[in-house]
């Protein structure tokens, strides 16, 4: 079957764009009852952008701590606190942050609307009620969340995305200004998240027509931002993003993508480090694409990790290699149908161990 893909129906994009969010909410605001739920990552409590969000007296504003990538658990306390807000559900959810800020706001927005725990619907197509509208607003580049139909957890068992048509954000504001304060060192790691979905998504077999051009686009423009720099860089790779999200959706991502779950499962390391980890050791499966990476990775002088499985146990790895092994069809993409032949538990073992 080809996938029927939803899309974001409205997509907002400039700098300065941010001011016009009090506009498309205006709207959302008839009822009496009504409130909108803003998640926004804490990073921003003591900044100036807390003044210029449009927040009314009736409104519930909850920050979201992201120093650990979203757990089940955690979406739930936030869905529980905004259920028990007014006794109503709101008019809308907004979240605002990087990738893991969206995933959560995607989350509780579909949590309000379903039984039981985000756990339950970590996974394809488990969702049975269409979410609150939502809105994403990105303030760093690189994942494509406010584009894709995933929301990325972590829970009891798996780091697996509740992935759904219900999960695509209504609404999205893409104003590159709001990028501008990312330390440098993460804005490379979740930028290279996106050079790596491209190369990923362009070397497998779900490659097609469609996810092509937004691959290829993405990835020149990923190379302009970390190889050339310059005023435009920011807007750049907020575009790199979204086509490089629109290019895995209708693709699909590999093998570094698997291992990089495992490590971020198991040893909490973070998507965008793990990503790097494991892509500087993939030379044998994307041979051009490392050597392009390392040479990012040299003229913006990051230090990407090395050695810190060195002292793991016997049992870590087994559950890094079970988490990489449930994502089969990023596996079947980048290795082919007979991809279990080619990637054995010794060979992935190997991998994780020249990390
Ligand atoms: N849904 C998807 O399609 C998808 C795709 C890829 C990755 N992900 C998920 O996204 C998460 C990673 O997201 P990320 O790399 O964007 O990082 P993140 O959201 O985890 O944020 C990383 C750090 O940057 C800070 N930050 C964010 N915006 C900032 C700003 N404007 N100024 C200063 N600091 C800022 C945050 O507070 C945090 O400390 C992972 O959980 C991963 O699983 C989701
Ligand atoms: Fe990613």
């Amino acid at each position: 079957m080809i996938k029927n893909l939803k899309n974001v129906s409205h997509i907002l994009f400039g700098r300065g764009c941010f001011d016009q969010l009090e506009e498309i909410l205006i709207e959302k605001r008839q009822g009496r009852d009504s409130f909108i739920l803003f998640l926004v990552d804490d990073v921003f409590i003591e900044s100036p952008l807390r003044e210029r969000m449009p927040l009314k007296p009736q409104d519930l504003l909850l920050w979201v701590n992201v120093a650990d990538e979203p757990k089940t658990a955690y979406v739930d306390e936030l869905t529980q606190k905004a259920k028990g807000f007014t006794g109503h559900v709101p008019e809308a959810v907004i979240g605002m942050g990087g990738g893991s800020t969206m995933d959560i706001a995607k989350a509780v927005s579909l949590m309000l609307t379903n039984p039981g725990s985000s756990a339950d619907y970590q996974g394809w197509d488990l969702v049975k009620n269409p979410a609150v509208y939502h809105v994403g607003i990105p303030t760093l580049s690189g994942t494509g969340a406010e584009v894709s139909r995933t929301a990325v957890l972590n829970g009891p068992q798996k780091k697996l995305g509740i992935n759904s048509n219900y999960t695509v954000f209504d609404q999205i504001l893409l104003d590159p200004e709001l990028t501008s304060g990312v330390p440098e060192q993460q804005r490379f790691y979740t930028g290279m998240d996106c050079y790596i979905h491209c190369v990923e998504s362009l070397h497998g077999t779900c490659l097609n027509a469609f996810a092509k051009p937004y691959g290829e686009k993405a990835l020149g423009l990923c190379r302009s931002v970390f190889l050339d720099g310059g005023q435009d860089s920011y807007d750049n790779m907020m575009m790199a993003s979204y086509f490089g999200g629109m290019s895995i959706a209708h693709s699909q991502v590999g093998i570094c993508h698997a291992l990089s779950y495992g490590l971020s499962y198991v040893l909490g390391i973070h998507h965008g480090i793990g990503n790097c980890m494991a892509f500087n050791c993939l030379g044998d499966y994307y041979p051009e694409s490392v050597r392009e990476f390392r040479l990012m990775v040299e003229k913006n002088e990051i230090i990407v990790p090395h050695n810190l499985l060195e002292d793991i146990d016997e049992d870590a790895f087994e559950r890094m290699i079970d988490i990489a092994l449930v994502l089969e069809p990023l596996w079947e993409h980048a290795l082919g149908a007979g991809w279990k032949t080619i990637m054995t538990r010794e060979r992935i073992k190997e991998l994780y161990a020249s990390m």
